[in-house]
């Protein structure tokens, strides 16, 4: 089984998830990057918001080659009740059979919104939430790389 590790990331979290499942699984982690319009700095989290909440669409290239890959760990932050915008246009160029979604957040309900976008996208392979306030990051990680084995 080939696996891919792709993430977004605007402050961190994610890419420390993203690169920690990598290190374990021997791959590079694959990083979407986000063209424009920019999320950085205070500005940018306010946009951040207002296009998380409008679900507005933003531009994005993908690091490395992402295609001929068996599954997808996807790792992004949750914003606003979904994930990051960037994220969803990932989302939309590959198989949600094909993936296992791992959220980062503060403290949303990541089950009840996985559930809301598949009912919209189609079904994820698996997903997971990663929630600060549980403080669950290394029990998470450990339960999807068991899980991959499978
Ligand atoms: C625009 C925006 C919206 C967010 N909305 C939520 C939310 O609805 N629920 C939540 O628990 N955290 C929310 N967060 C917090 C992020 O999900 C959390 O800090 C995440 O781990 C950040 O990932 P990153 O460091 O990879 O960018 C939001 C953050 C931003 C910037």
């Amino acid at each position: 089984m080939k696996y891919s590790v792709v993430f977004f990331s605007r402050t961190g979290n994610s890419k420390r998830v993203a690169e920690k499942i990598s290190k374990a699984l021997g791959v590079k982690p694959i990083e979407i990057i986000q063209e424009s319009p920019s999320f950085k700095g205070l500005f940018g989290y306010l946009k951040a918001g207002y296009y998380s909440m409008r679900n507005k669409s933003v531009k994005i290239k993908i690091s490395e080659n992402y295609k001929d890959t068996d599954r997808y760990i996807v790792v992004s932050p949750l914003w606003a009740g979904k994930p990051a915008n960037a994220t969803v246009e990932f989302l939309k160029l590959v198989p949600p059979g094909k993936v296992t979604l791992v959220l980062t957040c503060i403290g949303s309900d990541t089950d009840k919104i996985v559930n809301d976008y598949e009912s919209k996208n189609g079904k994820f392979k698996s997903h997971y939430g990663i929630v600060k306030k549980l403080k669950n990051e290394e029990k998470v990680i450990d339960e999807i790389l068991k899980n991959l084995q499978k």
